[in-house]
């Protein structure tokens, strides 16, 4: 199934700029939609949104805590990712994931390459 249909959101002013500059792109079916290039806070967003309306949306880590030595949830980890942090150490920073055995940070590092589009 693969019916056109308008996108429409809300969001901050980082996804509705994003969202300007795609909106030619945006509409129509779903499977024709450009993925947006870059790593900023909108265009991580708006990926999400549109590989979720293809149903190619396959995030890399499906449990709900990533980090059990800190007891960090896989959802705080993504938000950081999602607001721009992109790097390991950054992230054990700001959430304490990974800053106990370690054995969390390859997720971590898949769910930076999974958001940037790598
Ligand atoms: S599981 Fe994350 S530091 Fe041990």
């Amino acid at each position: 199934m693969d019916e056109a249909f308008t996108l429409k959101g809300t969001g901050c002013r980082s996804v509705y700029d994003v969202i300007r500059k795609y909106k030619s792109q945006l509409r129509g079916k779903p499977s024709e939609w450009v993925l947006p290039k870059g790593n900023g806070h909108g265009e991580v967003l708006l990926r999400e949104v549109i590989l979720k309306a293809q149903n190619k949306w396959d995030f890399p880590y499906k449990e709900e805590e990533l980090c059990h030595c800190r007891m960090v949830p896989t959802e705080v980890v993504d938000r950081i990712v999602k607001l721009g942090t992109d790097h390991v150490e950054e992230v054990a920073r700001k959430t304490t994931a990974g800053t106990g055995c370690g054995t969390c940070r390859p997720i971590t590092e898949e769910i930076i390459k999974y958001r940037k589009g790598a």
